[in-house]
């Protein structure tokens, strides 16, 4: 694939405080773009970050033919820059654009992509530990007509973004609450896909339990109201007399790659691993007969997240007093680990953009 590029005039990079990034305030000086038209991707390019046209009547604003990602790139200790896991990331884009009936696409096409606009930008790769590049690649659908239907173009564009952590908590344990009221995303609905739908269904809710003084919303299923789904900004997963449990992916549920990355690993050190249904009372159990051990979330933004707190209806039950694990923490080292460079990258999961 031939990219154009068209850098900057001048870099805003004197203008960023590294010291004190939030996550996805501040976007990097270029973005990669390319449409979908008469039946093939076309016109790729690098251009600088800035507004784009788009039709007040282009289908994606009104139906929400939209499929996004979010990957990070880092920056090892010898100053090289390297991408986590972007064929997983990859794959589920285009299971997502399967599911809103996006035209998918391929590996080269995306690996280059990401690999030439983080290089371009690499000066903007953080360098403290803790921060990354993140990568926000996105597709939506570009057709001028407010009919529904499956539109024929559409437009991929990734923006890149140096952040710190997702939650205000940083490594500190959030508080959850499960919702008997709204749910995230019923059978064969858009939950398996990473779509806005699925994130502007949980905007009232969350918004609801931040008042209430929770970090977020703990989503169970739609039809029962009785087993642990996610929280919407990651997985989760919970130790219980030394087992690690996470609920199986049924179609409604997000199929993290942090996810991936901790069963891959929990299978390395030998830490037996349930991938199962898992119904809300019997974490509250575990918890009344202190099997509980730990309870921890996981995602892109995220990384590893422990979790403090969780109330269901007029229980609430505390987590390891309130405290980060050691499960949750050596977890956090070894995928930050690999992910920096400091520790061998033993299931191959980083690409250089060098
Ligand atoms: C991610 O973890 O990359 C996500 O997409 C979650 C998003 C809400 C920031």
């Amino acid at each position: 694939m031939e990219i154009q590029y068209l850098p900057v005039a001048a870099s805003r990079l004197p203008s960023i405080d590294f010291q004190h990034l939030g996550f996805g305030e501040v976007f990097s000086d270029h973005m990669f773009i390319m449409e979908f038209d008469g039946g093939a991707w076309k016109s790729a390019r690098i251009v600088p970050f800035g507004p784009i046209e788009i039709l007040p009547s282009a289908c994606c604003l009104h139906y929400g033919q939209i499929v996004f990602e979010g990957i990070k790139a880092f920056r090892t200790a010898s100053g090289s820059v390297q991408i986590f896991r972007p064929d997983k990331y990859h794959e589920r884009f285009n299971r997502s654009c399967r599911r809103l009936c996006i035209p998918e696409i391929d590996f080269d096409t995306f690996l280059t992509a990401l690999r030439e606009l983080v290089a371009k930008d690499r000066d903007w790769v953080p360098r403290q530990k803790g921060y990354s590049l993140y990568i926000r690649p996105f597709v939506f659908a570009t057709d001028s007509y407010i009919g529904v239907r499956v539109s024929k173009t559409y437009r991929f564009l990734i923006i890149t973004s140096p952040v710190g952590a997702y939650y205000k908590e940083g490594f500190n344990p959030v508080s959850l609450v499960t919702s008997t009221e709204y749910i995230r995303a019923a059978p064969g609905g858009l939950g398996m896909a990473k779509t806005p739908a699925n994130y502007a269904a949980t905007l009232l809710p969350a918004q609801e339990a931040i008042q209430k003084g929770f970090s977020q919303i703990l989503w169970l299923d739609a039809s029962e109201k009785r087993y642990i789904e996610e929280v919407g900004t990651m997985n989760i997963f919970f130790c219980v007399a030394g087992r690690l449990l996470t609920p199986s992916l049924e179609g409604t549920i997000l199929a993290g790659i942090t996810r991936d990355s901790v069963i891959r690993i929990a299978k390395d050190w030998g830490i037996p691993l349930e991938e199962r249904k898992i119904s809300i009372e019997e974490i509250l159990e575990a918890s009344r007969k202190g099997s509980l051990q730990e309870v921890f979330g996981t995602g892109t933004a995220a990384v590893i997240s422990p979790v403090g707190l969780i109330r269901h209806r007029e229980e609430s039950i505390t987590i390891n007093g309130g405290q980060t694990g050691p499960l949750a923490k050596k977890f956090y080292e070894e995928i930050t680990g690999i992910q920096y460079g400091e520790k061998p990258d033993r299931f191959h999961w980083c690409v250089s953009v060098d």
